[in-house]
């Protein structure tokens, strides 16, 4: 057993609870990489949830937008403060794991809210005269996205502004080692979704191959 560590960032925002597909895929793929850890003869592992859904951020106030522009406000709200948590959370992390329903074609709110909080500018990119660089170290990111409806493929009926979002958001921190495993068609029925929860599983089989150990309890 070594003494490394893994450090896992688990980003939720689904408002249905324990019925929410992106919240239990997003979980498995942390169950598969605490196994990875595991095996790999790490010491421990630490999982920092932030669940988006159960405890929201307030949208970016105007102390903060002052400040952004580089115009610190009169009074300290304190929104620097919680947008220098959440960056260092993401800063800690060795790997980062998104649950995300698509809402109205992209991202909840909630999750853009979290966006607003660590895409800073000066903090965590910078604008050159290519465009912005970010200045996070690259990491791998896995988002697991559940939507009613179909929005890949052939049978894709609605634009998707999720993936390219996520995609130009995330690589704008320096992320760019993206891993999307969709779960469509949410709302087609019990059998539909166990089929798209075996494609999502062969998926992941294909990204992390490891036997799923017992959850969470490996980290002890
Ligand atoms: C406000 C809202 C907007 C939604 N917009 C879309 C949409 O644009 N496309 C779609 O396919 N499904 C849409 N859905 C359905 C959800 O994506 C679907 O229920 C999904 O399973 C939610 O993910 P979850 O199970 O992780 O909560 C929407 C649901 C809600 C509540």
């Amino acid at each position: 057993m070594s003494g490394a560590s893994t450090n896992i960032l688990h980003i939720v925002c689904s408002p249905r609870g324990d019925e929410s597909q992106s919240t239990r895929f997003s979980s498995k793929i942390v169950e598969r990489l605490l196994a990875d850890s595991a095996l790999a003869g790490n010491a421990r592992a630490d999982v920092v949830v932030r669940d988006l859904a159960t405890s929201p951020l307030p949208h970016v106030d105007s102390d903060y937008a002052h400040a952004l522009a580089g115009r610190p406000g009169a009074h300290d709200t304190g929104s620097l403060a919680r947008s220098d948590l959440l960056i260092a959370e993401l800063e800690r992390a060795d790997a980062i794991v998104i649950g995300t329903p698509m809402h109205n074609y992209t991202v909840p709110s909630s999750l853009k809210a979290w966006i607003d909080h660590v895409l800073r500018i000066g903090r965590t990119f910078v604008p050159t005269p290519e465009g912005k660089r970010g200045l996070l170290h690259d990491r791998p990111v896995y988002v697991a996205v559940a939507s009613g409806g179909m929005y890949l493929g052939e049978h894709a009926g609605q634009p998707d502004f999720l993936t390219p979002y996520l995609e130009a958001a995330l690589g704008t921190l320096g992320l760019s080692l993206l891993h999307f495993f969709p779960l469509q068609g949410m709302v087609r029925g019990e059998e539909a979704v166990a089929a798209v929860w075996r494609e999502a599983s062969a998926l992941l089989d294909a990204h992390l191959p490891l036997a799923p150990l017992a959850p969470y309890a490996l980290a002890a």
